[in-house]
């Protein structure tokens, strides 16, 4: 049986050898990479959402070379100290696995059995993703309509993606965890000074949401030198400044042989609180 429930009618999906079947006959095919389509057509918002090819592509290369791993071995630090001996893990907005990946080594090391499974918007993302790790069930979904079920959830991840904090907080069991990262005051300054003629630091807020109680804010702040203007470039093109930035900022970018850059996480631990009286179990 799949992690993932039916996007249609919310059932339990049964494995086919090509596809992801419910009782209900609503059939999704499984790509040849591994990952299956779980993104119904009306809900899908844009013919090619998410990231696209390029961005992958980037993000692949530039974490492959480990400048984020200490922000992944954090995680990981979190997940095995969090969860049980055999959790299941959804990776909310995975892009093309890194972390979610790293995240099921650690827990495998630990001695656990975690059921490994990560949902992005991207096809493309998802394509890298399930090919280069196959022991994770991966699915193109919305985080605003995750295609699990209620309190299903022992330990979601979000990294840098979308906060959907009501389907968190449906798909999380209390007492489940919630690892949210996020950039801090001074995440990559040294490139936005490159780019920007008058860059703003990350604002940094402590929000409560309700049905989540903070556990702690663990900071993961240093220093990278990129050698080489491929690193530089890649790193540019996985950030959303790709999107924001001038010509005249991006030539500067360009010129660059060379960057010394802060990184500055902030991973948000939330522990989530025990629900009220029961309510509806459908969605
Ligand atoms: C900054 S990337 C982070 C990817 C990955 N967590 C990482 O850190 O390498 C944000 C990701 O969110 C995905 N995304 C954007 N909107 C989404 C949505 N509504 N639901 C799920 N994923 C979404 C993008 O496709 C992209 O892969
Ligand atoms: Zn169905």
């Amino acid at each position: 049986m799949s992690f993932f429930r039916c996007p249609l009618c919310a059932g339990p999906l049964a494995e086919g050898a090509r596809s992801l079947r419910c009782r209900n006959g609503h059939s999704f095919d499984t790509a040849k990479e591994g990952y299956t389509n779980l993104l119904p057509v009306n809900q899908k918002h844009a013919k090619l959402p998410g990231d696209d090819k390029g961005m992958v592509a980037a993000r692949r290369a530039f974490l492959e070379k480990g400048w984020y791993a200490p922000l992944r071995e954090a995680l990981c630090a979190l997940a095995v100290e969090a969860a049980g001996p055999a959790p299941a893990v959804l990776d909310a907005g995975c892009g093309e696995g890194y972390y979610t990946a790293g995240v099921r080594d650690a827990l495998l090391a630990a001695g656990k059995t975690p059921l490994m499974a990560g949902i992005d918007v991207s096809k493309f993302s998802l394509q890298k993703a399930a090919k280069k790790y196959p022991g994770i069930q991966f699915a193109v979904a919305s985080a605003y309509r995750l295609p699990a079920a209620e309190e299903s959830v022992d330990l979601l991840l979000n990294v840098f993606s979308p906060l959907a904090i009501d389907e968190f907080r449906r798909v999380l069991r209390p007492g489940g965890t919630y690892l949210y990262v996020v950039p801090a005051a001074y995440h990559l300054w040294e490139l936005k000074q490159v780019l920007y003629d008058d860059p703003y630091l990350n604002e940094e807020k402590e929000t409560p949401y309700e049905g989540f109680a903070y556990e702690q804010i663990v900071p993961v702040s240093y220093s990278i030198h990129l050698p080489v203007r491929e690193d530089i470039l890649a790193l540019f093109q996985m950030t959303p400044y790709y999107w924001k930035t001038s010509q005249a900022g991006a030539a500067r970018l360009e010129k660059l042989e060379e960057l010394d850059c802060r990184v500055d996480f902030r991973v948000h631990v939330f522990r989530r609180e025990d629900a009220g009286p029961a309510g509806s179990k459908e969605w």
